[in-house]
């Protein structure tokens, strides 16, 4: 056996490094299990973790990543179909992750979240916008409140118990020339919290509204399945 002082340290060095990569895939395992358990401790809503997002991003650089490739989309759709609104609504605001980059193409920009804990902090974060604890299929807005409505990842969060009615209510609360924006899953199974809904079963349900165009949702590349589209609506 090679007990040399020299051999010794090369294999403490690779025990050492060893034990460093099963603490890393530890933590990486926990930190997943941890974002995956939030949504239900937050009772019925699927919702975003103070500090993270549920079922969804593990660490701060996907966060970041994914932030940057759906901030960008959703700049790129507004100004591609030259989307400003008078007055603006967004359902399913969550802490308001993309709420300031749909107010800064309306004159007035209010955002629905019935989670009253996240919603307090985007209260806190975006003064400038009306902040309400609605939740649909009931919005407490008159009718032909809004010429713009934006859902991101929350009508897939509604179960097909309530989606026709929530949907008709958006179709209430818009103006005559409204546009709709609306980023969902569309495909995979049914989970406990979340049902994909095809494209085209969204456009048979806005009735009133006609699909102008969709495009697949794009977030960072190390995300495994297919992320959803954007489908644009209008009158
Ligand atoms: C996955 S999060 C998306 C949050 C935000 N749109 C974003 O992209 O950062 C879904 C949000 O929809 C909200 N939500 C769930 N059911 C809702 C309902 N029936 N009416 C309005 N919002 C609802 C949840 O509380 C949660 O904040």
């Amino acid at each position: 056996m090679d007990n040399t002082p020299e051999t010794m340290e090369t294999k403490s060095r690779n025990i050492y490094e060893k034990f460093q990569d099963w603490i890393l895939a530890k933590k990486n395992r926990l930190s997943h299990q941890k974002v995956d358990r939030s949504w239900r401790e937050e009772d019925e809503y699927y919702t975003f973790n103070i500090g993270g997002f549920s079922g969804g991003t593990k660490d701060r650089p996907e966060f970041s990543a994914r932030y940057y490739y759906e901030i960008s989309q959703l700049i790129d759709v507004i100004s591609e179909y030259d989307i400003s609104a008078e007055r603006s609504l967004e359902i399913g605001s969550g802490y308001g992750r993309v709420s300031p980059w749909i107010g800064r193409h309306s004159s007035d920009h209010y955002g629905v979240e019935p989670n009253s804990k996240v919603r307090k902090k985007s209260q806190k974060l975006y003064p400038g916008i009306t902040w309400t604890g609605d939740r649909l299929p009931d919005l407490e807005f008159e009718q032909e409140s809004f010429d713009l409505v934006v859902t991101w990842t929350v009508l897939q969060h509604i179960p097909p118990s309530l989606i026709q009615e929530s949907i008709e209510e958006i179709e209430r609360v818009t103006t005559e020339d409204a546009v709709v924006l609306i980023c969902e899953e569309t495909v995979g199974d049914a989970g406990s919290h979340t049902w994909p809904r095809s494209v085209e079963s969204y456009k048979e349900a806005f009735a009133d509204f006609t699909l102008i165009d969709h495009k697949t949702r794009t977030v960072e590349p190390t995300y495994p399945e297919h992320a959803g589209e954007i489908m644009i609506f209008k009158r």
